[in-house]
């Protein structure tokens, strides 16, 4: 029973002490000219499916729940949001070269229509970023022509 209590106690200070390590928050309140639903100048339609389901891992702009603020999902979640803006970072999309551009939008379809984005882990959380056939078809035809007028 003791060792139990040690083990208990152990565990609370250590969920007390990581809420102490820093996370820098992913929020910016500018919109950049680099951004790439405005630069491509994207409808509202496909913009509002990307902003609900990519944007907070792949942009500036992290729309946080506030579960995501105590550690250690906000560690979780601040490594996700770093690989996934390494990876694509489309507050920044203006300053890739046309090269690296093309890529990536191909890289989106192929993500898309393998089911592969959003991430699943994000999917328990936010049911509202899971892509319906009608809003995945939305996306890849407009990533589809944006590309091939690059
Ligand atoms: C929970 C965070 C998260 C969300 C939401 C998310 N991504 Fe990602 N994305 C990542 C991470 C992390 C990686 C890098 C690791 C990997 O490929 O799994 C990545 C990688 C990618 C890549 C590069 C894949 C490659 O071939 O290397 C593309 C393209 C991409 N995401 C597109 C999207 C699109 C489009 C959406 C929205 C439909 C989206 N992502 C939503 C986290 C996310």
């Amino acid at each position: 029973m003791k060792a139990k209590k040690k083990i208990i106690v152990a565990v609370v200070l250590i969920l007390i002490a990581i809420q102490f390590v820093p996370v820098k928050e992913n929020i910016s309140d500018i919109i950049p000219s680099t951004d790439m639903l405005k630069m491509l100048d994207a409808p509202e339609n496909v913009a509002t499916i990307f902003k609900e389901s990519c944007y907070n891992c792949h942009s500036n702009n992290t729309n946080y729940p506030w579960y995501s603020q105590i550690s250690p999902v906000s560690l979780f979640v601040d490594h996700h949001i770093a690989e996934g803006k390494d990876e694509l970072d489309f507050s920044d999309f203006g300053n890739y070269s046309t090269k690296r551009k093309s890529k990536k939008l191909r890289e989106i379809v192929e993500e898309i229509e393998d089911d592969k984005m959003p991430l699943t882990s994000y999917l328990v959380m936010h049911g509202e970023a899971k892509l319906s056939e009608e809003e995945k078809t939305i996306i890849i035809d407009w990533v589809t022509k944006v590309k091939s007028s690059l």
